[in-house]
């Protein structure tokens, strides 16, 4: 889909545009149960007649957040549709919901079968976005509507066709929406990335592959991207990793992304994510159901690749070091086993209780390698790590684990401005005790219970002293069936490369 901004002197008053299309316009809730249209609406219906307004007064419509009301081939003007939508109160309108109103805008119109469209929202009165923000952040949720992954139909393709080809968004500075949407467009590059690798089957996503594509991706933008094969790990002693990948035919790999932007010397920000090409469960093999979705259990490797990408797109000005740990957990002869004791890079030994605990086991490894390599100035890593999660918190919020106060602050307001939202869950020595092993220095499960919170202990045993140091549990937010939410699309939903994008510009950023 094409985006543009343009003048108010490039539409007509008869027209969007000069083939037509819709005509998209806004309203305030006003007093009462009476909505206060906009300039622009109230000029279309002057143009129209008063198509809006008789309209309105059989409908429901008061300007609510998000509610439409549609005029139909309004006699007098050149376009298809009149969407009127509401904005809400106008104090409350701000960046956020920008975008879930842009995404609804444009799901409305893909649901219409429109193939172009003209978007002229003002900015209400008493409103605290600018012009061009507003402009720009329509733009931004019509753009993470329009995602689909379509590439393996070859059947009906006119049922799942996006007819809507272009929207134009008029602004009376086009220049600087265009500015202000520049890192925007970035951002949605990232995302739509990260969404990319999620979905991919895991017949096509195996390690390898995933490596790949984040070296051909990123590198061209700049990215130093090495890739370490099994060869090179067992040497540097990942016995962790390597221990998950065992039973795979498909072979394991770290990949490191260097983006500097920043100044020469500083220390990186780092990201660590879990990347499992798809988890079986390995020897304690999931049943049937549990097992489906599992290709999507690279979604914090995938979303530390988006965000990379998205930082270099824009030329952020940070330090940032991305590595991701790919495998696959597959039941076999060689596979690792419930009760093995592997001794993970850190030195430290782990005994295996249970083959599905294994995302842990990845991470370890590539946090100690990250700690040691790179000495950063602090470490996040994400991973869909438990489905104890996923019962807490649902699909609402990530869960975030971590040693340092300031940190946990800054990631809970990102995730308040982008809309992915983080509830913090604690760490103590209560939990830690529950990984005590009896032969080794711990073991890879805790109890029955607080699933989520002993995932977290564990990983930090490989957090260096002194490291500022989150942990993001993103199994419930990660994939999800995007009926929930405008700007979020069936399954793969690029979750998170907003919020880290948002915390290195607000904190990190020269
Ligand atoms: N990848 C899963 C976690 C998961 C579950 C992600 C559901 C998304 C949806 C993870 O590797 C896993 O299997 N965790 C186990 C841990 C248990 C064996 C201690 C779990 O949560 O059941
Ligand atoms: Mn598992
Ligand atoms: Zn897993």
């Amino acid at each position: 889909m094409q985006l543009s901004f343009v003048a108010p002197s490039d539409v007509t008053a008869k027209s969007g545009t000069k083939e037509g299309g819709a005509r998209v316009v806004g309203a305030v809730a006003g007093l009462g149960a009476n909505a206060a249209l906009l300039p622009a609406a109230a000029r279309l219906d002057k143009a129209s007649g008063g198509a809006l307004s008789r309209a309105l007064k059989f409908s429901r419509f008061a300007g609510k957040t998000g509610q439409l009301v549609e005029v139909l081939a309004p006699a007098g003007l050149a376009v298809s549709r009149i969407l009127l939508i509401g904005l809400g109160k106008a104090e409350s309108l701000d960046e956020k919901g920008l975008e879930i109103l842009g995404a609804q805008i444009a799901g409305r119109l893909y649901g219409a079968g429109e193939v172009q469209a003209a978007l002229e929202i003002d900015v209400p009165k008493g409103a605290k976005v600018k012009k061009a923000e507003l402009a720009a952040h329509l733009a931004f949720g019509a753009k993470l509507k329009s995602y689909a992954f379509d590439k393996y139909r070859t059947r009906n393709l006119d049922e799942h066709e996006k007819k809507l080809k272009a929207i134009r968004i008029v602004t009376p500075d086009p220049a600087a929406a265009r500015k202000a949407h520049a890192g925007l467009a970035a951002l949605a590059d990232g995302v739509f990335f990260t969404r990319d690798l999620v979905n991919e089957p895991p017949n096509i996503l195996y390690p390898e592959e995933f490596a790949r594509r984040a070296k051909a991706q990123l590198s061209k933008l700049g990215v130093k991207v090495e890739i370490l094969g099994e060869a090179e790990m067992k040497k540097q002693g990942f016995g962790a990793l390597l221990g998950v990948g065992q039973g795979s035919a498909r072979e394991s790999q770290l990949v490191v992304m260097q983006w500097n932007g920043g100044k020469k010397g500083t220390k990186p920000f780092a990201l660590v994510g879990k990347g499992v090409c798809f988890d079986s469960g390995g020897l304690s093999i999931k049943v049937g159901t549990g097992m489906q979705g599992m290709k999507g259990d690279m979604a914090g490797a995938a979303c530390v690749a988006g965000t990379m990408l998205t930082l270099a797109t824009r030329k952020a000005r940070v330090n940032v070091v991305g590595v991701i740990g790919l495998v696959e957990n597959m039941p076999d002869g060689g596979a690792f086993r419930p009760d093995d004791v592997l001794t993970s890079l850190s030195g430290q030994t782990i005994e295996v209780l249970n083959t599905d605990a294994e995302g842990r086991l990845v991470l370890a490894d590539a946090l100690t390698y990250t700690q040691r390599r790179f000495h950063p100035k602090a470490v996040i890593d994400l991973a869909t790590l438990t489905g104890a999660i996923v019962q807490t918190l649902g699909f609402e919020h990530a869960g975030v684990f971590s040693n340092n106060d300031q940190l946990v602050q800054r990631i809970q307001a990102a995730g308040r401005f982008t809309g992915e939202r983080v509830w913090q869950l604690p760490l103590d020595p209560f939990y830690d005790k529950m990984i005590r092993s009896k032969i080794a220095d711990m073991k890879n499960i805790g109890g029955a219970n607080s699933g989520a919170i002993t995932a977290a202990q564990f990983l930090q045993r490989f957090i260096e002293k002194d490291m500022a140091w989150a942990h993001l549990d993103i199994a419930g937010v990660a994939w999800q069936d995007g009926e929930q939410k405008p700007t979020i699309p069936s399954w793969g939903t690029g979750w998170g490369v907003r919020l880290l994008n948002r915390l290195m510009r607000e904190h990190y950023e020269a």
